[in-house]
């Protein structure tokens, strides 16, 4: 009985917390009631092998249904041939599609976590530590967070990769494309797009179309600005090599493809389809309304040369104000929570990967509660109170849960 009570009085805790907090995390949102309740399933205690209509089980007449209905939603929808909604998480995602493409030993090409990639594109993550691949790193123009063209495509002419992975966990601004993808056909690279953070901007077409810029795959996550249930998913063009992707995600990463994430993504695909582009449209604006009014208030907020963000993320410098670790704790008690970031002119070293010089916002989890340009400049001025002014955590804690009972219902979903 202790230990039943100490458990759910943990998960209570954790709902309420978070539920008093500004959430400023870039890669976290929250289900509308009706993605949770699609969520909690019979689908969650069982197995489906194999493709859709191809399974290697029986008791699978629903799930056949409900994954082929939603391949084809997420693969029309972002206009490409097939879809795959097994990966259980963008990370997976990236495995599978990496090592469809490419065998241990190969070179592939991606950037650099300072320039915002994430760590299944590097030696110690995905690709290198469990692929066994040789990632090189594409050139980044940092000061303008925009892939170098020129150099990037002497590095694919020369080094000729199986693959590049563009794409990023730090990415205020699109990450043209069109500069490498001669590069890539010439050298036979496939070219996939990592869209993890801006599915769901990308859904909406409120941020660049990897398809129509010319990447052959695109990766992603399914909860960040998409507001699915945590999961990835893979869609493609190449028919030839469709089915190796396929293999690739089973049997050579997963046997149960927690099912019941499925239904629940195709019901916030539904969502989306309808309030998708309002949704987004108001991510944009409080984007550039959270930056303009921190860059006013005196910090020092990238990307002020190209708007600062054409996404839901935010990028501060808080070096002068003791680094992005520190900055991120001090926030954190006062009930603000966002994360420390490598930033593109920061140098890779022990110091710099404990408290690197940035930290990064995300504005689409505040959004979904409603939150518009207005709450924005508020959530600045409680940032300010706390790392320039130095006021006291408690009482800016206490203003923050008061600030946030305002805004507890979440929005673009349907009514009861
Ligand atoms: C660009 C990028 N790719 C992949 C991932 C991994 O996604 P997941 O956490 O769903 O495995 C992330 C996570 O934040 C990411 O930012």
């Amino acid at each position: 009985m202790q230990e039943r009570d100490w458990i759910f009085s943990k998960i209570n805790q954790q709902n309420n917390w978070r539920k008093s907090c500004i959430n400023l995390i870039a890669s976290e949102n929250v289900n509308s009631k009706w993605v949770e309740n699609a969520y909690a399933s019979d689908f969650s205690h069982r197995y489906a092998e194999g493709v859709p209509y191809e399974r290697y089980y029986q008791g699978t007449r629903y799930i056949d249904e409900i994954e082929d209905k939603a391949n084809k939603f997420f693969a029309k929808r972002f206009g490409g041939k097939y879809a795959d909604t097994r990966p259980i998480s963008g990370a997976v995602a990236n495995m599978a599609a990496m090592r469809a493409f490419a065998a241990p030993g190969d070179v592939i090409a991606s950037l650099s976590v300072p320039a915002g990639a994430h760590s299944s594109h590097q030696r110690g993550g995905v690709a290198g530590g469990i692929l066994g691949l040789n990632p090189i790193k594409l050139g980044f123009d940092s000061k303008d967070f925009r892939i170098d063209p020129d150099l990037s495509s002497k590095i694919i002419r020369h080094t000729r990769p199986k693959l590049a992975i563009i794409g990023a966990s730090l990415i205020p601004f699109p990450l043209e494309l069109d500069g490498i993808v001669d590069a890539c056909r010439d050298v036979n690279c496939k070219l996939i797009y990592d869209s993890a953070h801006v599915f769901g901007l990308i859904f909406a077409g409120k941020f660049q179309d990897p398809f129509k810029e010319g990447a052959e795959i695109i990766t992603s996550s399914t909860h960040k600005t998409f507001p699915g249930p945590q999961g990835g998913i893979i869609i493609g063009n190449l028919e030839d090599e469709w089915r190796e992707i396929q293999r690739s995600v089973f049997p050579r990463i997963l046997s149960n493809h927690h099912l019941h994430r499925i239904p629940a993504l195709l019901v916030a695909g539904y969502e989306m389809a309808e309030f998708g582009e309002e949704y987004s449209t108001q991510i944009l604006k409080n984007a550039v309304a959270l930056a303009e009014k921190l860059n006013e208030l005196g910090f020092d907020v990238a990307g002020e040369a190209r708007g600062f963000t054409k996404s839901h993320q935010v990028v501060v410098d808080v070096n002068e104000h003791g680094g992005g670790w520190n900055v991120a704790k001090a926030l954190d008690k006062a009930n603000i929570v966002l994360n420390k970031n490598l930033l593109p002119w920061d140098k890779i070293s022990k110091a710099t990967l404990v408290n690197p010089s940035g930290i990064r916002l995300g504005v689409q989890e505040m959004t979904r509660f409603g939150m518009k340009e207005d709450e924005m400049e508020e959530i600045a001025n409680f940032i300010s109170r706390i790392v320039i002014k130095g006021d006291s955590p408690d009482v800016v804690g206490q203003d923050v849960k008061t600030f946030r009972q305002g805004f507890q219902k979440i929005h673009y979903t349907w009514d009861d």
